[in-house]
């Protein structure tokens, strides 16, 4: 994909998007060309001290040390091996490390390759593409989505487009929690008080929730009520009529409240099967893994023990309770072996809070085994946990009675927070215009508070952090984007204008901003490795700092057109990166805020 002006420049060398691994590259094969040196050199490439270059080769040091060799001689022999070239130059710093610094005029066609939105969305597209599965969210039904969920359904989605985004097939699957012991309970309360479904008004999953509640009050009161609500759950599990109709519809009704909050966030599934789904292939579960004796019968229940696990030999995987009715696990490992089936899923990802870690992990065990003896290719799987949401009080975050936070009521406070900030910079806006741009910065305010955080850390909510124009923030990379529309409106061009330009970065800046842009590929191999969204956060909020520095430091609306052009080349590079980072983490950006 290289055009002939690119080849000019570079040389033989190919455009190469990811140039950390380009010089990944170079210095393998450096390594390779010394005779002595065997399979276990690793280049390590890490972005480089800004002091002595743009990429760094961290490997020298190690492998000389394990292999009595003088770090810095070894070093010094690689930099021997390593074709010249007119695009970088290289160079030994410390103790062993190699540094690579690219010449201006190889940075300015990076950058010039790179292209358009469209283009880089191109370079994006990953060599081999395979098929993920994505269980996120995941809320189950007859309850409200709380806060709990929000971070699996933003993290999840923020995944997904990622991954998609490179050419990966994704398959968005909503695993909800749809059938369990609770619908016994709900389907008496609702037979006694003698409610009807239609009748539930405008939040009919709240009416359902204070309904459990009682249920539940009733039921821990009188075991005569506690027996009852049994029967009702054995009858819908046998496939009672009455009863799997008011299952039904409470499903729906709940699948209808979700929707809500998934069409605000822009989030759609291409699946919500969920765990009623599977209930039918249960017996098939444990009749496989019996005969497999991947399981045993202990005290009634049917378990599965890792003998080879310090822990799970002892703390069994529960797969059927000793009163015969399966669980959380069955349905997982039926899930998972249909996903594998019927869907030919060679990656699945689960996204769920932390508390869930043995479960997986038990899961992911037994389903290797179980895929091992009957000689399938298990795919790979890999279970994406995040801590919890904290108040204040550094207590998972409560309403003012104690009750978990409801998602929708949160989006909806964080859009009116946004709107009183957009009239207070815009008073004299059309309310329609205001109420657009707030639901921009509201939802994005949220969604990059979470996403901005290392998923495995508990993170304190505050509405004032979040929505600071300054600071590690949704508003404050949005506003780099919008000051460099305002740039371009003033200037009257467009971001397509800006594609090329005849002379290459020079000020310290310049070259600073535009070394920055070309670390994009990386963090976005980075984020990729750990599915982990913040290490994109800490980039944006990186290039977007860079770019707020440039800005003051250099007069865009100079004088000097090529000076004036590059500068605006830049922005219009700067602004890509910035909006299609924010696409993959679900933020939309703004012409003006
Ligand atoms: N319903 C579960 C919960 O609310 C999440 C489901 C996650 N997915 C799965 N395959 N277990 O915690």
């Amino acid at each position: 994909m290289t055009n002939p002006e690119v080849q000019d420049v570079l040389g033989v060398m190919e455009f190469s998007f990811n140039l950390s691994q380009y010089f990944e590259k170079v210095v393998s094969e450096a390594a390779e060309r010394i005779k002595t040196v065997d399979e276990t050199f690793e280049p390590q490439m890490r972005i480089a001290d800004e002091r002595f270059g743009d990429f760094q080769a961290n490997g020298a040091l190690p492998y000389a040390k394990r292999n009595g060799l003088n770090p810095k001689e070894f070093a010094q022999a690689i930099v021997e091996k390593t074709e010249s070239s007119d695009c970088w130059e290289i160079s030994i710093a410390g103790p062993g490390f190699i540094n690579f610094k690219l010449k201006p005029k190889f940075l300015l066609t990076w950058l010039q390759e790179l292209g358009d939105m469209e283009n880089t969305k191109r370079h994006l597209l990953a060599g081999s593409p395979r098929r993920f599965v994505i269980d996120y969210s995941g809320p189950n039904t007859a309850k409200q989505m709380h806060v709990g969920h929000i971070r699996s359904t933003i993290i999840g989605e923020s995944l997904a487009r990622l991954l998609a985004l490179q050419g990966h097939t994704v398959i968005r699957d909503n695993h909800l929690g749809d059938w369990g012991t609770q619908f016994g309970i709900l389907l008496y309360a609702i037979k006694r008080e003698d409610i009807s479904l239609d009748e539930l008004g405008e939040e009919p999953v709240a009416v359902l929730e204070d309904l459990y509640r009682k249920g539940n009050s009733w039921v821990k009161k009188s075991p005569e009520a506690l027996n009852i609500a049994r029967l009702e759950l054995a009858k819908l599990q046998n496939g009672d009529e009455e009863n799997l109709s008011l299952w039904q519809k409470i499903r729906e009704l709940s699948l209808g409240t979700f929707e809500q909050v998934y069409e605000l966030l822009g989030v759609r599934f291409d699946y919500a099967q969920g765990e009623s789904f599977y209930r039918d292939q249960v017996k098939e579960i444990y009749s496989v893994l019996q005969k497999h004796e991947i399981c045993t019968e202990n005290q009634g229940a049917l378990v599965v023990f890792h003998s080879e696990h310090k822990r799970f030999a002892k703390q069994p995987f529960i797969i059927r309770k000793s009163d015969g009715a399966s669980n959380y696990a069955t349905t997982d490992l039926a899930t998972l072996a249909y996903r594998k089936k019927e869907w030919g899923a060679e990656h699945i990802i689960y996204v769920t809070d932390g508390r869930q870690r043995d479960h997986f992990e038990q899961l992911f065990m037994t389903v290797k085994k179980w895929f091992q003896v009957e000689r399938m290719e298990c795919p790979t799987l890999s279970h994406v946990w995040f801590g919890t949401i904290l108040g204040k009080d550094n207590k998972a975050i409560k309403t003012r009675e104690g009750q978990p936070v409801k998602l929708m009521k949160l989006l909806l406070e964080a859009i009116d927070r946004a709107k009183k900030m957009v009239q207070e910079k815009n008073p004299d806006l059309q309310e329609k215009e205001v109420e657009r741009r707030a639901k921009i910065i509201g939802l994005g305010a949220v969604r990059y508070a979470d996403l901005s955080q290392d998923r495995t850390l508990d993170y304190v909510f505050s509405w004032d952090k979040m929505l600071a124009l300054q600071g590690n923030t949704s508003p404050y990379l949005q506003y780099a984007v919008a000051r460099i529309h305002s740039l371009f409106r003033k200037v009257g061009k467009n971001r397509s204008d800006l594609t090329k330009t005849s002379i290459s970065p020079q000020s310290d800046s310049e070259r600073k901003l535009a070394r920055k842009i070309s670390f994009f590929p990386l963090a976005i191999e980075q984020t990729t490795k750990e599915l982990k969204p913040h290490t994109l956060c800490v980039y944006l909020f990186e290039l977007a700092t860079e770019f707020s520095s440039f800005y003051n430091q250099e007069k865009v609306m100079t004088e000097d057109q090529d000076t004036q052009n590059l500068r605006l080349f830049l922005c219009a590079k700067t602004q890509i990166v910035l909006e299609l980072g924010l696409e993959i983490l679900g933020i939309e950006t703004l012409e003006q805020m």
